[in-house]
């Protein structure tokens, strides 16, 4: 077979016969890796692509094309917007051990009690060990087809002579296309595989899961790459020492990011949290405690009522420390710095630690009133009013910002037992509500005298 060798640019795709430090299109450094192409290989691959893609009139599409169905898991469904895509390639993503496999197994288990096809491919375990965790999950009699393999080709063929209608990949660092020669996992093998693999879910209609051990940070590098590639790009995260386990989705062809699935990891698998707010998850008592503001966090169409904690205590060094878990280091800084400016609170001797409570990540800003309130309520050593929930972007001025949502918030509060409402002062009619109290906030100076007053 006539091998050509050339080198590629990992970022701009420029291909050049010599190996370059360099390169001259998108001006990267250090991203040439060699490749060796198969000429017999590629006509067969363009051919295969060809073939799949007719000219069609939109009209002559029947709606029943693509149409999703439901994983059988109902917090996954709502990230996925509704359910799996026929032919669409998903990136689950996340830390190692936080239970990607785990999921996996258990959503092919449960996509072939409705008669789903499946095939579950582990470049990782045997299919012993893939045995052992599904009698673990209590799934071992589920007909799903497992294998243990690593060589693209042979997945390809597999899929082929079986046409599953879902395809698991475990993981996509461990599977190798033999024709490329390098290492498995490398930037070049996950690369090349994915883009085979997506081939192979568009032309046999065959929905694929790529599972890929990736640190957040990760993500943002190696299989960065990936996330151009596939269709939908999922994340599962969590604290390691809590049970609590939550599914984003970071990009989705086919319907919104904003939903997340929350699970929580028990002896015998995932299991669904469907009201999070009816588990201690995120906040335990209505009664304040010093340090502590509870918000409403609006994941999508639904609110997370979110307990934020604060300890401000007095530096020991020179510097003041700031550490956060679960809410952005940034937004904190920027918090502290209106708090000191705006609000007179002499921060700067001060070590402050900032956390949302069950393992929750919170990134809205709607969070920023709440942050204040619980590091002003630290600082002052006073609890924040009874039985209250605060909402509101803090702006550099020092005002509270409206956000978005704010009635839905509201209400999933108001359901909880919480009857006193700090929020942005515009744009929500006090009269929707009866037997509560919402006051409107302009700035947070007045925000904290109307919350930490005794
Ligand atoms: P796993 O799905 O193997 O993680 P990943 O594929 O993301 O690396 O999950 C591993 C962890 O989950 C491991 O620490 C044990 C825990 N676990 C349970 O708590 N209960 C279970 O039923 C299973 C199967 C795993
Ligand atoms: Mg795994």
């Amino acid at each position: 077979m006539p091998e050509k060798k050339f080198f590629a640019c990992l970022t701009c795709g420029y291909q050049t016969p010599r190996w370059l430090g360099r390169c001259p299109d998108c001006g990267g450094w250090n991203t040439f890796t060699e490749k060796v192409q198969r000429e017999k290989k590629t006509v067969g691959v363009h051919a295969n692509f060809a073939v799949s893609e007719k000219p069609c009139l939109l009209a002559e599409i029947s709606p029943e094309e693509g149409k999703c169905f439901s994983t059988g898991i109902g917090e996954l469904d709502r990230v996925l917007s509704g359910g799996i895509v026929p032919g669409s390639l998903v990136l689950l993503g996340g830390d190692p051990g936080i239970g990607k496999s785990t999921l996996m197994l258990q959503m092919v288990a449960q996509a072939s009690t409705t008669g789903k096809s499946a095939l579950y491919v582990s470049g990782e375990e045997s299919v012993s060990q893939i045995y052992l965790r599904a009698s673990r999950l209590k799934i071992s009699e589920a007909k799903v087809y497992v294998v243990s393999e690593i060589d693209v080709n042979n997945i390809e063929e597999q899929v082929k002579a079986l046409l599953p209608e879902i395809v698991i990949i475990d993981s996509i660092q461990t599977i190798i296309n033999p024709e490329l020669g390098s290492m498995p996992g490398s930037v070049n093998q996950v690369r090349e595989c994915t883009i085979q693999l997506m081939r192979l879910a568009k032309s046999t209609k065959t929905s694929i899961f790529l599972v890929g051990h990736v640190t957040k940070e990760g993500i943002l590098a190696g299989p960065r790459l990936l996330e151009h590639i596939v269709d939908t790009v999922l994340y599962f995260e969590g604290e390691k020492y809590q049970s609590f386990r939550i599914l984003r989705s970071l990009k989705n062809r086919f319907g919104s990011t904003n939903e997340i699935g929350i699970f929580e990891m028990r002896e015998g698998g995932l299991e669904e949290v469907s009201d999070p707010n009816v588990s201690f998850l995120m906040y335990h008592h209505l009664e304040t405690v010093i340090g502590a503001a509870v918000v409403p966090v609006l994941e999508g169409t639904r609110p997370l009522l979110v307990e934020i904690q604060a300890l401000v205590t007095p530096t020991g060094f020179g510097s003041p420390r700031r550490m956060t878990a679960g809410v952005d280091y940034n937004r904190v800084a920027l918090v502290l710095a209106v708090l000191e400016k705006r609000v007179g609170l002499q921060l700067n001797s001060y070590d402050t630690y900032v956390s949302a409570v069950g393992g929750v990540k919170v990134i809205e800003p709607a969070a920023d009133l709440a942050i204040a309130m619980a590091v002003a309520s630290s600082f002052r050593d006073i609890a924040v009013a009874n039985k209250m929930v605060v909402s509101g972007e803090v702006s550099l001025t020092g005002e509270i910002r409206p956000v978005y949502g704010l009635e839905k918030r509201i209400r999933e509060a108001v359901q909880r037992g919480f009857s006193l409402f700090l929020v942005p002062g515009s744009g929500l009619n006090p009269s929707l509500f009866e037997g509560i109290t919402i006051k409107p906030v302009y700035t947070l100076g007045q925000a904290i005298e109307l919350a930490l007053s005794r």
